[in-house]
């Protein structure tokens, strides 16, 4: 069985051909997933994808869907987990509501960050980042627990794992890869005009931002366009796909979700 697993980043298993924009590890294939999917018409058997399609535009997404299509087999599924718009928006009206409990303020100001920041950040990890700082600095432990419940991200280790964090002071060799490829697209984007550089240049064409949101309504509509069909809205721990969870990509090894806030959606040819 052919599975495929499209920006699959860090998080790639054996079984499934990941493929990703320029990793450097050899279970995963280096490529731009803009382009054509190196697969003939009718050679895969599951298409899995994590956090992935809200990096591109609408159009850019259904062109990357329509590949997808061409290459799956009649029959074969594809799996789409994203962010989840109605999730963030519902929290975020709660919270606008429910602004005058003392605790909602810090909430709130997550939420908006969680909404906004991702889709208009033009450096690498953003306000996030300095909002993270912050809150790891005061071991605001509400707000990190907050956080961790949004995004299932228990950021004191991601902030320790970040190599753009003030307190991230182990060195090892991928955090050192990772501050050379920042370094070395610092030095390409202070060759523009400063007019042109966070527009051309910016860290965010390495599919950091989010360039698009969907919801339990727009995914499947947009499935339903590119000819899938029997489309329907699971969650971390439910797939038509045979022994899926046996891969540990949208759970963790302790059964929790691993991307929390999402919407789970599978569709077939
Ligand atoms: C938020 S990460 C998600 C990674 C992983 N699927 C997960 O759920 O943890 C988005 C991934 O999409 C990849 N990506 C974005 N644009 C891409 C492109 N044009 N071609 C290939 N990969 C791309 C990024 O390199 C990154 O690894």
């Amino acid at each position: 069985m052919k599975k495929v697993n499209l920006g699959c980043g860090d998080r790639y298993t054996q079984g499934w051909v990941n493929l990703d924009f320029n990793s450097e590890n050899p279970d995963v294939i280096p490529h731009n997933l803009l382009n054509s999917l190196p697969f003939s018409n009718e050679e895969v058997d599951v298409i899995y994808n994590s956090h992935f399609l809200e990096h591109f535009s609408l159009e850019d997404a259904k062109k990357i869907l329509t590949e997808c299509y061409r290459v799956l087999k009649k029959g074969g599924v594809i799996r789409i987990v994203v962010p989840d718009l109605e999730s963030v928006c519902r929290e975020y009206l709660y919270m606008l509501d429910n602004i005058d409990k003392p605790e909602n303020e810090e909430k709130y100001q997550w939420i908006v960050m969680e909404l906004l920041d991702q889709m208009v950040r033009t450096e690498k990890w953003g306000l996030m980042n300095v909002y993270w700082e912050e809150i790891v600095k005061k071991d605001n432990k509400l707000i990190i627990d907050y956080v961790k419940d949004r995004l299932g991200i228990d950021i004191r280790q991601y902030y320790d794992d970040n190599p753009m964090s003030e307190q991230s002071n182990s060195l090892n060799l991928t955090k050192i890869k990772k501050q050379l490829l920042n370094w070395y697209i610092g030095v390409i984007k202070n060759l523009f005009p400063p007019a042109y550089r966070k527009a051309i240049v910016d860290q965010t064409m390495l599919g950091e931002k989010h360039k698009w949101m969907y919801d339990k309504y727009s995914l499947p509509s947009l499935l339903q366009t590119v000819g899938f069909s029997k489309i329907e809205i699971l969650n971390e721990k439910t797939s038509k796909i045979p022994n899926f969870n046996d891969d540990y990509l949208d759970i963790n090894i302790d059964g929790t979700a691993y991307r929390k806030s999402s919407i789970y959606c599978e569709a077939y040819k």
